[in-house]
């Protein structure tokens, strides 16, 4: 049996005796080209790859990872000696993805410095190169790299379609833009915790021949409207993440607004008002399929209402809109009201938020005539939204919301309610304290990722289960779930529903 091409080896592999682990790897499978490990020590990677290399030369024995294309590891520490083995013992390597999360400041032996990057990508063969240094544990940055690096690194990178640099403190708008007039073939960039990067680096961008498609600058502080206003000469855009670059306000989203192949856009915690919102309205709020206000703290229902009433056949399915506090249950009619198929929808931390949202969530209609009747959510983040009362656990519970998969919800305040409501829906994943739901630690959208999609959901599960064809929903209420304990009597019928709802918008209106 050939062995495989692919191993992904999500979770921390220092469990393993080291002597032991190293000799694994003789035996791994000399075709293998993708290789990714959820948490390795930054000594094991290097030991893994040198064995080898000793190997090679008294025992004529080939390297064990001939083929290697895609690489990536999460480490302890991404250090100068690691990043030279890799690069000397995998001649392949297209892709090349480090990210560290140090626990106390790297000393010099342990940490990435100017020459280290001098080492990456050797032969010049990277297409992707990715390091950067988390702060889940400590703030910390890549300390011992400045435009020097960068420059050298930039030496080889003609090859190179995306960089993502995370936590590189010390590099200027010089070294930027070093990536952008270097790197010819550049179609994804991502930089995040640029510190020191200015609008200077976009200034001339036009003047490159790069068409950028996906652009993340996160954590960029010094950036204003007039980045984004030359990243807009890149007409092909489709992601735009400039989450928590909070200068950014109005006139940033008005050169957004001449995007239209735009499909994610991300704008948290940015100075943007219900004004702004306004330009997303002709060109690109059709196309979206992710949209992200998290914490945008001007904006309020009005702006939302602007950007989906009247707005048809649209295609947005995530929406987050936490932690704004002038949001209320209007705005949420509005989207309810637009037939989005919405799959996530996050409004944590939203004081006005309360149960005429649920309510009209719940009887929300997909698709304009065709479709499926009922909603689409499958992520609902409901944490501590200040308005819901044990009304809303009523809405929550089957038929309704029949694909939900994660809810969150303030679990202290209603502990029998969420008790309740989590036995009588097994599939379902009810956090209340506070977690974020469904999130991608490794935040990486355009590689490998796992799709749960494959399992039965409760939608499908009732279809097979023979109560699909009802010819409409009048007996719906049949209520099979019978061991759901804690409920003060049956959920209300969808008629209730609808009129609730009815009522909710008429009280709009
Ligand atoms: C590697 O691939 C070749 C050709 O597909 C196959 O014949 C061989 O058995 C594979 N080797 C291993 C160790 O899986
Ligand atoms: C740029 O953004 C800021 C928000 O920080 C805003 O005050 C300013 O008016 C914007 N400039 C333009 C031209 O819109
Ligand atoms: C939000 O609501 C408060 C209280 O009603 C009001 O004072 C404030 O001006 C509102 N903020 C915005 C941005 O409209």
């Amino acid at each position: 049996m050939p062995g495989p091409k692919a191993l992904f080896l999500m979770f921390d592999v220092s469990i393993f005796i080291r002597h032991n682990f190293a000799r694994i790897w003789t035996l791994a499978s000399r075709n293998l080209t993708t290789l990714e490990i959820g948490y390795i020590s930054s000594v094991m990677v290097t030991e893994m790859l040198t064995t080898n290399l000793e190997l090679q030369q008294p025992h004529i024995q080939p390297p064990v990872f001939p083929k290697i294309q895609k690489l990536s590891l999460s480490v302890d520490y991404i250090t100068d000696a690691m990043v030279g083995t890799i690069s000397k013992g995998l001649v392949s390597l297209t892709h090349l993805d480090l990210r560290d999360a140090p626990i106390i400041e790297p000393r010099l032996t342990f940490d990435l410095t100017n020459s280290g990057l001098q080492h990456i990508n050797p032969h010049g063969k990277l297409k992707h190169l990715s390091l950067v240094r988390s702060q889940e544990f400590l703030v910390t940055y890549f300390k011992r790299v400045n435009d020097l690096g960068i420059l050298l690194m930039a030496d080889r990178c003609a090859n190179m379609e995306s960089i993502f640099l995370g936590g590189f403190c010390r590099v200027t708008d010089s070294g930027f833009r070093t990536i952008l007039h270097s790197c010819s073939s550049l179609y994804k960039l991502r930089v995040f915790h640029g510190t020191f990067l200015t609008d200077l680096v976009f200034h001339d961008i036009r003047a490159t021949s790069l068409s950028l498609t996906h652009v993340s600058l996160r954590w960029c502080n010094l950036l204003t409207n007039l980045s984004v206003k030359n990243l807009a000469s890149n007409v092909d855009l489709q992601v735009l993440d400039l989450r928590d670059c909070k200068h950014l306000g109005d006139g940033a989203l008005r050169a957004i607004g001449t995007l239209s192949k735009l499909k994610v856009l991300q704008l948290d915690g940015s100075d943007i008002t219900d004004m702004g919102l306004s330009y997303l309205r002709w060109r690109v709020i059709g196309s979206l399929t992710s949209l992200s206000l998290r914490g945008c703290k001007r904006l309020t229902d009005k702006g939302v209402s602007v950007l989906f009433d009247g707005s048809s056949n649209l295609e947005l399915q995530e929406l987050d809109l936490s932690n704004i506090p002038n949001l209320s249950d209007n705005g949420i009619l509005s989207l309810a009201k637009s037939h989005a198929p919405i799959r996530e929808l996050r409004m944590r931390q939203c004081p006005l938020i309360g149960d005429t949202s649920v309510m009209a969530l719940a009887s929300m209609q997909v698709g304009e005539e065709e479709g499926w009747q009922g909603s689409s959510l499958r992520l609902l983040d409901l944490y501590n939204c200040g308005g819901l009362t044990q009304l809303s656990f009523r809405w929550l519970k089957r038929p309704y919301f029949p694909r939900l998969r994660w809810l969150g919800v303030t679990g202290c305040i209603n502990r029998d309610m969420v008790d309740a409501l989590a036995r009588s829906r097994p599939l379902l994943h009810v956090a209340c304290h506070g977690e974020e739901l469904g999130t991608d630690p490794w935040n990486n959208m355009d590689e490998i990722y796992v799709h749960d999609d494959d399992e039965v959901d409760e939608f499908e599960q009732w279809l097979l289960e023979g109560r699909g064809d009802d010819d409409d929903d009048e007996d719906d209420d049949g209520d099979e779930d019978d061991n759901d304990g804690g409920g003060n009597g049956h959920g209300p019928d969808h008629d209730e529903v609808m009129n609730d709802a009815e009522n909710a918008e008429a009280m709009v209106e």
